[in-house]
């Protein structure tokens, strides 16, 4: 069984106020053992979050990166700079980057890359739309953007990837999948890593996200193929993101 990982993404939100408070929470907090937390926080929070988690169990990690690893990209950061910082995380790939910044697969592909390459663990977002959903395409769609990324890795680099389904009806919709629709999008990718290697398969940390909250983690979290989360709104609140954080152990 993988191990549960919970990770909230605050997206361009928070404080510094906010870091420190989730520091000293988490630092306070009686977690269950055996479950991995992060918090992606925005790049400007990185080093203020890296010393207020330093004493919790809470991992840091960034949003995005640079598919490059230096030079004159005004307004990039690279996956060194976020390694510096503390960063072992980084999201590749969510939703709003594909949609909003025009990631496209190849742009996502590189972005893996240069997470890899400086030790940093991609969390890889897929996710279908409403229209492809109703247009009975999302196995298609959300297995078409996993293999756009592991068919050009090596059997060790696939390893290294933690996987987050997003549907993005779901996300900031406070519309959930359902624990039976996400298990089955979770179960498809799981069979499609099994024809990779069945290892792969078993190790790799599944993490649903969109609408995830206190009200409803537990019984996604129940689901066989659902190791864990990707919070958005609900990790912005330090009692909401360790109330998840606890139904996960
Ligand atoms: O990456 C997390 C995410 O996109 C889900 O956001 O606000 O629906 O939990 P939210």
């Amino acid at each position: 069984m993988p191990t549960p990982l919970i990770a909230g993404n605050w997206k361009m939100n928070g404080s510094l106020t906010l870091v420190e408070d989730f520091g000293q929470a988490f630092a306070d907090a009686d977690l269950p053992e055996g479950v991995e937390m992060a918090l992606m926080v925005p790049f400007p929070f990185l080093q203020a979050a890296g010393r207020a988690f330093a004493g919790s169990r809470l991992a840091l990690g960034a949003q995005t990166l640079s598919d490059q690893p230096s030079g004159a990209f005004t307004g990039e950061v690279s996956g060194e700079m976020l390694r510096e910082l503390g960063a072992g995380l980084v999201l590749v790939g969510h939703s709003e980057r594909r949609t909003l910044f025009g990631e496209d697969d190849a742009a996502v592909l590189a972005r893996v890359r240069a997470a890899l390459v400086v030790g940093l663990r991609p969390v890889l977002c897929l996710g279908e739309t409403l229209e492809e959903r109703d247009a009975g395409r999302t196995e298609a769609v959300v297995l078409g953007q996993l293999e756009a990324v592991c068919d050009a890795l090596a059997a060790d680099e696939r390893t290294r990837l933690v996987i987050a389904y997003e549907p993005v009806w779901a996300i900031g919709t406070g519309r959930t999948a359902t624990p039976q629709q996400a298990q089955a999008v979770h179960a498809a990718i799981r069979t499609r890593l099994a024809a990779y290697d069945a290892g792969l398969a078993e190790g790799m940390q599944l993490l649903y996200g969109g609408s995830m909250k206190a009200a409803n983690a537990a019984e996604l979290l129940a689901q066989p193929d659902i190791d864990g989360g990707l919070v958005g709104g609900a990790s912005l609140q330090v009692d909401d993101f360790l109330a998840i954080c606890q139904s996960a152990g």
